[in-house]
């Protein structure tokens, strides 16, 4: 459990947040001004964000306040929330960011396909509440809310107990050999839905009298 000189409760209003690169909690109902606002949230991802580094023996932070709000691709941040911790001010107990990346991936015959998926990017859920259903429960609400399918997602380097997690909730076990640090799962490929966005947008022109996306 992490917690902040300042009333977590009212920052994240609900048990689980969603953040975007605006660092203003989804939903945020109360009144301070936008930039204490964002301050508090940053340091929130900050602090979640060298706890998860530190769990999986990173050397730096895959996620911190600033690099969310610089970041070229779309992300979104769930923070869960223990409400009652610190005294009815609330602990921040996990975060998971997910966001979408232009990937070369290979498929099952070893073709290179160029997708932007969704990616899980970072999870953590403080220690002394792992394996009490926390983590699950996060990564649940964040298929809802971005309406994603586990076994389309591409997971960057996902420590062992990622792996565990990902075959124990979802049944995710064969992956598909890849070149990059991404971990594809078999089904990837399979019926795969357009995905939606791409970060980089396309422009449209006129060649040979059809109007074209280049
Ligand atoms: N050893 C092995 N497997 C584990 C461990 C562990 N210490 N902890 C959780 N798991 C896996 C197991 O499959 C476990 O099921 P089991 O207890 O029956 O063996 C299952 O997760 C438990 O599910 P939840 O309780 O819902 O998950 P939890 O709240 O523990 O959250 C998470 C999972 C986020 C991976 C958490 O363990 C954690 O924060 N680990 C440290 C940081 C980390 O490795 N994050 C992933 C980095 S890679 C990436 O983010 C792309």
């Amino acid at each position: 459990m992490v917690d902040f000189s300042f009333d977590v409760n009212e920052l994240f209003p609900a048990e689980i947040t969603a953040v975007r690169s605006d660092l203003i909690p989804v939903g945020y109902l109360g009144n301070k001004n936008h930039s204490l606002i964002q301050q508090q949230v940053s340091a929130v991802l900050d602090v979640m964000g060298e706890a998860s580094a530190k769990a999986q023996g990173l050397k730096t932070s895959i996620t911190s306040g600033a690099k969310f709000r610089t970041t070229d691709c779309q992300q979104t941040a769930y923070i869960l929330v223990d409400k009652f911790g610190n005294s009815g001010k609330g602990s921040v107990v996990g975060l998971l960011k997910v966001g979408r990346k232009k990937l070369f991936l290979l498929d099952e015959v070893g073709k290179p396909n160029e997708l932007v998926p969704q990616c899980v990017l970072d999870f953590y859920v403080a220690e002394r509440r792992q394996r009490s259903g926390l983590g699950s429960r996060l990564f649940q609400h964040m298929l809802i809310e971005e309406r994603a399918d586990p076994r389309y997602l591409a997971v960057d380097r996902p420590s062992s107990k990622l792996v565990s997690f990902l075959r124990k909730h979802y049944g995710l076990v064969n992956t598909i050999p890849q070149v990059n640090n991404y971990v594809i799962f078999s089904g990837f490929f399979h019926d795969r839905p357009q995905d939606q966005c791409s970060p980089v947008p396309k422009k449209a022109r006129i060649y040979m009298g059809k109007l074209q996306y280049v």
